[in-house]
Protein backbone atom coordinates (compact mmCIF):
# COMPACT_ATOMS: atom_id res chain seq x y z
CA UNK A 1 0.00 0.00 0.00
CA UNK A 2 1.33 3.60 -0.86
CA UNK A 3 1.20 6.36 1.39
CA UNK A 4 -1.42 7.97 -0.78
CA UNK A 5 -3.61 4.94 -0.74
CA UNK A 6 -3.47 4.76 3.12
CA UNK A 7 -4.13 7.97 3.15
CA UNK A 8 -7.63 7.69 1.17
CA UNK A 9 -8.02 4.43 3.26
CA UNK A 10 -8.19 7.16 6.29
CA UNK A 11 -10.19 9.69 5.04
CA UNK A 12 -12.72 7.15 3.68
CA UNK A 13 -12.59 5.53 7.49
CA UNK A 14 -14.59 9.12 9.09
CA UNK A 15 -17.47 7.89 10.41
CA UNK A 16 -19.66 9.80 12.47
CA UNK A 17 -20.68 9.05 16.39
CA UNK A 18 -24.43 9.02 17.58
CA UNK A 19 -24.50 12.52 19.90
CA UNK A 20 -25.50 10.72 22.85
CA UNK A 21 -22.82 8.48 22.98
CA UNK A 22 -19.85 11.58 22.94
CA UNK A 23 -18.21 12.26 26.31
CA UNK A 24 -16.32 14.48 27.73
CA UNK A 25 -13.26 15.61 26.75
CA UNK A 26 -14.35 17.57 24.10
CA UNK A 27 -11.52 19.84 22.20
CA UNK A 28 -11.04 22.81 24.06
CA UNK A 29 -10.81 25.89 22.09
CA UNK A 30 -7.02 26.03 21.28
CA UNK A 31 -7.55 22.61 19.78
CA UNK A 32 -10.80 23.60 18.59
CA UNK A 33 -8.91 26.41 16.37
CA UNK A 34 -6.48 23.87 15.26
CA UNK A 35 -9.68 21.50 13.71
CA UNK A 36 -10.51 24.63 12.13
CA UNK A 37 -7.25 24.93 10.12
CA UNK A 38 -8.12 22.59 7.31
CA UNK A 39 -11.49 24.31 6.84
CA UNK A 40 -9.57 27.63 5.90
CA UNK A 41 -8.82 25.55 2.77
CA UNK A 42 -12.47 24.66 2.09
CA UNK A 43 -13.35 25.63 -1.64
CA UNK A 44 -14.37 29.26 -1.83
CA UNK A 45 -15.82 30.93 -4.39
CA UNK A 46 -14.64 34.71 -4.86
CA UNK A 47 -12.84 33.99 -1.55
CA UNK A 48 -15.93 35.11 0.20
CA UNK A 49 -15.00 33.07 3.80
CA UNK A 50 -18.63 32.75 4.37
CA UNK A 51 -18.33 29.94 7.08
CA UNK A 52 -19.03 31.20 10.66
CA UNK A 53 -18.49 28.43 13.82
CA UNK A 54 -19.86 29.28 17.36
CA UNK A 55 -18.64 26.58 19.98
CA UNK A 56 -21.15 26.17 22.39
CA UNK A 57 -20.30 24.21 25.75
CA UNK A 58 -21.40 23.98 29.06
CA UNK A 59 -23.92 26.08 30.66
CA UNK A 60 -24.33 27.57 27.03
CA UNK A 61 -25.59 24.32 25.71
CA UNK A 62 -28.57 24.82 28.33
CA UNK A 63 -29.38 28.45 26.68
CA UNK A 64 -29.04 26.86 23.13
CA UNK A 65 -31.51 23.99 24.56
CA UNK A 66 -33.76 27.03 26.02
CA UNK A 67 -33.52 28.59 22.37
CA UNK A 68 -34.61 25.49 20.87
CA UNK A 69 -37.68 24.96 23.40
CA UNK A 70 -38.86 28.62 22.77
CA UNK A 71 -38.72 28.28 19.08
CA UNK A 72 -40.94 25.00 19.23
CA UNK A 73 -43.33 26.71 21.32
CA UNK A 74 -43.71 29.54 18.90
CA UNK A 75 -43.90 27.05 16.33
CA UNK A 76 -46.38 24.59 17.62
CA UNK A 77 -47.87 26.74 20.69
CA UNK A 78 -49.85 23.35 21.43
CA UNK A 79 -46.03 20.98 21.83
CA UNK A 80 -46.27 18.48 24.47
CA UNK A 81 -43.88 19.57 27.71
CA UNK A 82 -42.09 16.38 26.81
CA UNK A 83 -41.83 17.46 23.28
CA UNK A 84 -40.44 20.86 24.62
CA UNK A 85 -38.35 18.81 27.21
CA UNK A 86 -36.89 16.27 24.29
CA UNK A 87 -35.95 19.20 22.25
CA UNK A 88 -34.31 21.32 25.02
CA UNK A 89 -32.25 18.23 26.20
CA UNK A 90 -30.79 17.72 22.45
CA UNK A 91 -27.80 20.03 23.15
CA UNK A 92 -26.73 18.11 25.98
CA UNK A 93 -26.09 15.16 24.59
CA UNK A 94 -22.44 15.73 23.48
CA UNK A 95 -19.58 18.18 25.68
CA UNK A 96 -19.07 20.53 22.47
CA UNK A 97 -21.79 22.22 19.93
CA UNK A 98 -19.82 23.41 17.23
CA UNK A 99 -22.64 25.68 14.86
CA UNK A 100 -21.78 25.80 11.56
CA UNK A 101 -23.08 29.02 9.87
CA UNK A 102 -23.04 31.06 6.23
CA UNK A 103 -22.75 34.54 6.74
CA UNK A 104 -24.08 35.49 3.09
CA UNK A 105 -23.38 38.15 1.16
CA UNK A 106 -26.28 39.56 -0.89
CA UNK A 107 -25.80 39.97 -4.58
CA UNK A 108 -22.67 39.23 -5.31
CA UNK A 109 -22.27 39.34 -9.25
CA UNK A 110 -20.67 35.91 -9.54
CA UNK A 111 -21.39 34.00 -5.93
CA UNK A 112 -24.93 32.95 -5.41
CA UNK A 113 -26.05 32.54 -1.91
CA UNK A 114 -26.49 28.65 -3.00
CA UNK A 115 -22.38 28.36 -3.20
CA UNK A 116 -21.41 30.32 -0.13
CA UNK A 117 -23.65 27.67 1.64
CA UNK A 118 -21.85 24.78 -0.50
CA UNK A 119 -18.53 26.43 0.91
CA UNK A 120 -19.84 26.65 4.58
CA UNK A 121 -20.67 22.72 4.17
CA UNK A 122 -17.07 21.82 3.12
CA UNK A 123 -15.62 23.61 5.33
CA UNK A 124 -18.23 21.53 8.42
CA UNK A 125 -16.67 18.37 6.34
CA UNK A 126 -13.39 19.64 6.79
CA UNK A 127 -14.07 19.77 10.40
CA UNK A 128 -15.24 16.32 10.48
CA UNK A 129 -12.03 15.29 8.77
CA UNK A 130 -9.55 17.06 10.79
CA UNK A 131 -11.40 15.88 14.04
CA UNK A 132 -11.26 12.39 12.28
CA UNK A 133 -7.70 12.94 11.89
CA UNK A 134 -7.17 13.72 15.41
CA UNK A 135 -8.91 10.98 16.82
CA UNK A 136 -12.30 13.32 18.12
CA UNK A 137 -15.70 11.57 17.93
CA UNK A 138 -18.37 14.05 15.94
CA UNK A 139 -21.18 13.97 14.19
CA UNK A 140 -23.33 16.53 11.86
CA UNK A 141 -27.00 17.08 12.74
CA UNK A 142 -29.81 19.73 11.94
CA UNK A 143 -33.35 19.13 12.35
CA UNK A 144 -35.35 21.79 12.42
CA UNK A 145 -33.56 23.86 14.67
CA UNK A 146 -30.89 24.27 11.81
CA UNK A 147 -33.37 26.17 9.50
CA UNK A 148 -35.64 28.23 12.11
CA UNK A 149 -35.60 32.08 11.76
CA UNK A 150 -35.90 32.35 15.85
CA UNK A 151 -32.71 30.00 16.12
CA UNK A 152 -30.62 31.41 13.91
CA UNK A 153 -31.03 35.09 15.02
CA UNK A 154 -30.59 33.62 18.97
CA UNK A 155 -27.52 32.93 17.66
CA UNK A 156 -26.68 36.04 15.66
CA UNK A 157 -27.29 35.09 12.42
CA UNK A 158 -29.32 37.63 10.32
CA UNK A 159 -31.89 36.12 8.29
CA UNK A 160 -29.99 36.55 4.90
CA UNK A 161 -27.67 33.81 6.47
CA UNK A 162 -28.08 30.11 7.33
CA UNK A 163 -27.25 27.28 9.58
CA UNK A 164 -25.64 24.41 7.51
CA UNK A 165 -25.21 22.70 10.88
CA UNK A 166 -24.49 21.59 14.49
CA UNK A 167 -21.25 19.74 14.61
CA UNK A 168 -21.44 17.92 18.09
CA UNK A 169 -17.79 17.08 19.42
CA UNK A 170 -16.50 14.82 22.05
CA UNK A 171 -15.23 11.48 23.24
CA UNK A 172 -15.98 8.81 20.85
CA UNK A 173 -16.26 5.40 23.06
CA UNK A 174 -13.46 3.04 22.23
CA UNK A 175 -15.48 0.18 20.99
CA UNK A 176 -16.43 1.42 17.14
CA UNK A 177 -17.42 -0.80 14.03
CA UNK A 178 -16.33 0.21 10.99
CA UNK A 179 -19.52 0.99 8.93
CA UNK A 180 -19.37 -0.20 5.50
CA UNK A 181 -19.22 2.54 2.24
CA UNK A 182 -21.14 2.13 -1.12
CA UNK A 183 -18.70 1.36 -4.17
CA UNK A 184 -17.62 4.45 -5.44
CA UNK A 185 -18.28 3.37 -8.97
CA UNK A 186 -21.77 3.03 -8.66
CA UNK A 187 -22.11 6.98 -8.53
CA UNK A 188 -19.63 7.63 -11.47
CA UNK A 189 -19.80 7.05 -14.66
CA UNK A 190 -17.69 9.07 -18.02
CA UNK A 191 -20.13 11.73 -19.76
CA UNK A 192 -18.49 11.63 -23.32
CA UNK A 193 -21.14 14.13 -24.92
CA UNK A 194 -22.83 12.38 -27.23
CA UNK A 195 -26.48 12.72 -27.97
CA UNK A 196 -28.76 10.20 -27.03
C1 LIG B 1 -26.31 18.97 6.49
C2 LIG B 1 -26.49 17.65 7.20
C3 LIG B 1 -27.46 17.54 8.18
C4 LIG B 1 -27.66 16.33 8.84
N1 LIG B 1 -28.62 16.27 9.80
C5 LIG B 1 -28.87 15.11 10.40
C6 LIG B 1 -29.89 15.02 11.39
O1 LIG B 1 -30.54 16.01 11.74
N2 LIG B 1 -30.13 13.81 11.96
C7 LIG B 1 -29.40 12.70 11.59
O2 LIG B 1 -29.66 11.62 12.13
N3 LIG B 1 -28.41 12.76 10.68
C8 LIG B 1 -28.14 13.93 10.08
N4 LIG B 1 -27.13 14.01 9.15
C9 LIG B 1 -26.36 12.80 8.83
C10 LIG B 1 -25.24 12.54 9.85
O3 LIG B 1 -24.37 13.66 9.95
C11 LIG B 1 -24.38 11.32 9.44
O4 LIG B 1 -23.79 11.55 8.20
C12 LIG B 1 -25.20 10.05 9.40
O5 LIG B 1 -25.58 9.71 10.72
C13 LIG B 1 -24.45 8.85 8.80
O6 LIG B 1 -23.25 8.65 9.50
P1 LIG B 1 -21.84 8.66 8.74
O7 LIG B 1 -21.43 10.10 8.63
O8 LIG B 1 -20.94 7.83 9.60
O9 LIG B 1 -22.07 8.02 7.40
C14 LIG B 1 -26.88 15.21 8.50
C15 LIG B 1 -25.88 15.34 7.52
C16 LIG B 1 -25.69 16.54 6.89
C17 LIG B 1 -24.64 16.65 5.82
Amino acid sequence: MTDSDALIDFLAGRQSVKADLLEEPAPDDAELERLLIPAMSAPDHGALRPWRFLAIRGASRDRLGDVFADALQRRQPDASDEDIGAIRAKPLRAPLVVAVGAEITENHPKVPPEEQIVAAGCAAHALLLAAHAAGWGAIMLTGWPAHDETVRAALGFAAKDRLVGFVYMGTAPADRRDKKRPDPARFLRTWSGARS
